[in-house]
């Protein structure tokens, strides 16, 4: 029986792939994709996100658009990973369809209390899963668990304490880590186990079909970052990590209590992992550590060919 799931999304050229995988994961039943400023601001991700669908040829799945800042905070986009549309690059299929009214967080509350468990895989920013939580008091029944692409146990991206997503709105990713409801960070040390290397974009490029080559073509682009700032010679397609751990469970987890610094001159937006248990807190999230590789490119190439 697939697990009925909602993305929440800022594409971003790793959500977009997470996207086509899911798409393609016989594992999951996408009930709808939710999109939250975060790469880019709200209009942009929203576009990206319906223009993806499109070009999948699955404008049956919904959209529902969510908030346009942080809870709290002035919004940090990341124009300079993801470029002035969020998704730079190849060209793209405008989008066939809008998305729908309702807004992202009245959706999932009403997918969730709908399915049979819902299992919620936000790869941006969280402030549409906190805002959830605010708005809808008791919804944590209502979801089976929560597999968020986001922190890290010893790095940032953003800063050096700091991952993006966790970063962006860290008070709602402290309310997402305090809820009643299971949560599995996958998080740098996953993703980042995960980078494939450019040799391996000729895997994308030889299916031979537009959706091959448009990632492929993403994966270009978002290599000159990751060059640039990381000196890599590959990219990590971190939210496609979170996609992929729940279709098929590639991503080695311990359980750890993670608090979330929301009140620092320097350390905004860390996820403080208790890693040897030296508080007498228990652990309120799995969290990455590891991946298999091998296992989830292999997966992503084998779903692409699906298109
Ligand atoms: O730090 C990586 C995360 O931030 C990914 O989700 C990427 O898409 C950006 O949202
Ligand atoms: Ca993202």
């Amino acid at each position: 029986m697939p697990n009925d799931v909602i993305i929440d999304c800022d594409p971003g050229h790793d959500d977009a792939i997470a996207l086509l995988l899911a798409l393609q994961s016989p594992e999951l039943d996408v009930r709808g994709v939710t999109t939250v400023a975060g790469n880019q601001t709200l209009p942009k991700t929203t576009r990206n996100a319906l223009q993806t669908l499109t070009l999948a040829d699955r404008t049956d799945v919904p959209v529902a658009s969510g908030m346009s800042e942080p809870m709290v905070r002035d919004l940090t986009i990341a124009d300079h990973v993801h470029g002035e549309s969020g998704l730079d690059g190849p060209e793209l299929p405008d989008p066939e369809y809008e998305p729908i009214d309702e807004d992202a967080v009245d959706f999932i509350a009403r997918t969730a209390r709908e399915c049979d468990g819902l299992t919620l895989i936000p790869v941006g920013p969280l402030t549409n899963i906190g805002l959830l939580l605010k708005r809808y008091p008791g919804i944590e029944s209502d979801i089976d668990r929560i597999v968020l692409m986001g922190g890290g146990v010893y790095e940032g991206n953003i800063t050096p304490a700091a991952e993006f997503n966790i970063f962006v709105d860290p008070e709602a990713a402290s309310l997402v880590f305090d809820a009643d409801v299971p949560v599995t960070m996958v998080g740098l040390e996953a993703t980042r186990a995960a980078r494939v290397p450019a040799a391996e974009f000729e895997r994308f490029r030889s299916l031979d079909s537009d959706v091959g080559d448009v990632v492929a073509d993403w994966l270009e682009f978002f290599l000159e970052f990751h060059r640039e700032q990381f000196g890599w010679d590959g990219v990590p397609i971190h939210d496609a990590c979170a996609v992929a751990e729940v279709a098929d469970g590639v991503v080695e987890t311990e359980p750890m209590h993670v608090t979330v610094e929301t009140s620092s001159d320097h350390a905004d937006g860390q996820t403080i992992c208790d890693v040897r248990g030296v508080t007498d807190v228990p652990p309120n999230a799995d969290v990455g550590v590891d991946i298999d590789r091998d296992r989830f490119v292999d997966r992503l190439v084998d779903a692409l060919e699906n298109y």
